[in-house]
């Protein structure tokens, strides 16, 4: 049976009891957890560095993902890596030499991603699929939580999810991030998604109620 990810981005955790929150997460089952890196120059808004990532290290036994949304990613990768990421994601968009930096995450022996804004062409993971371990298909403009999804993400996913079935390549999961509720979780997943990003959809209300929410929704799909 395909198994389904899900995974809490911080982004919309409550900072001040940071440790609380990914408690209730592993309490609720989360998979894994997202951390979005915002430089403020690749999006208009700006988040945290390695330093959070390292204290977040500590007080978990969930694999990290860092979903890196800055420019010249490159150059942090060893940063992350040192920080404890387990998974990091670059933005086709942020740099010049997409080849070269997700064989450069992968040689650390960590798992290594592509993101795609919303409107960037498919093509893009096609051509770069065979060097990654996951594509992040991004269903909102990056650069905040609490956004609508925006429903093109679904045919994006289909067609990707035949490109990688064709290709041979079904160990490449497909990750989907921005908009996530428990209520569309099921029809993205239907889609393709095997990494389920949620912020708002998981830390607005109870966590625990939430995470449990949207397993209830993919079960047996
Ligand atoms: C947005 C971030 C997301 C964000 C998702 O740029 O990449 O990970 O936290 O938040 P929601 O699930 O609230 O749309
Ligand atoms: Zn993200």
């Amino acid at each position: 049976m395909r198994q389904i990810l899900i995974e809490p981005s911080l982004l919309s955790a409550n900072f001040a009891n940071l440790e609380r929150d990914i408690k209730l997460c592993e309490e609720g089952g989360a998979d894994l957890l997202h951390l979005d890196i915002m430089d403020g120059c690749f999006v208009p808004n700006i988040t945290f560095g390695p330093v959070v990532v390292q204290s977040v290290k500590k007080v978990t036994r969930l694999p990290l993902v860092c979903h890196l949304m800055i420019i010249k990613p490159e150059l942090y990768i060893e940063d992350f890596i040192s920080a404890g990421a387990n998974y990091i994601s670059i933005h086709c968009e942020s740099q010049f030499h997409i080849n070269r930096t997700l064989q450069q995450i992968r040689s650390y022996g960590i798992k290594a991603g592509l993101a795609l804004n919303p409107g960037t062409p498919l093509e893009f993971a096609y051509e770069n699929a065979e060097f990654c371990d996951f594509i992040l298909l991004m269903s909102v403009n990056p650069g905040f939580g609490g956004q609508s999804f925006i429903p093109s993400f679904l045919r994006r996913c289909e067609q990707l999810k035949d490109f990688l079935t064709k290709e041979g390549l079904e160990n490449v999961l497909i990750e989907v991030d921005g908009g996530i509720k428990a209520s569309n979780v099921r029809e993205v997943v239907a889609a393709g998604a095997d990494m389920i990003v949620s912020g708002s959809g998981i830390f607005d209300g109870d966590i625990i109620q939430n995470l449990k929410e949207f397993k209830e929704k993919i079960k047996k799909i």
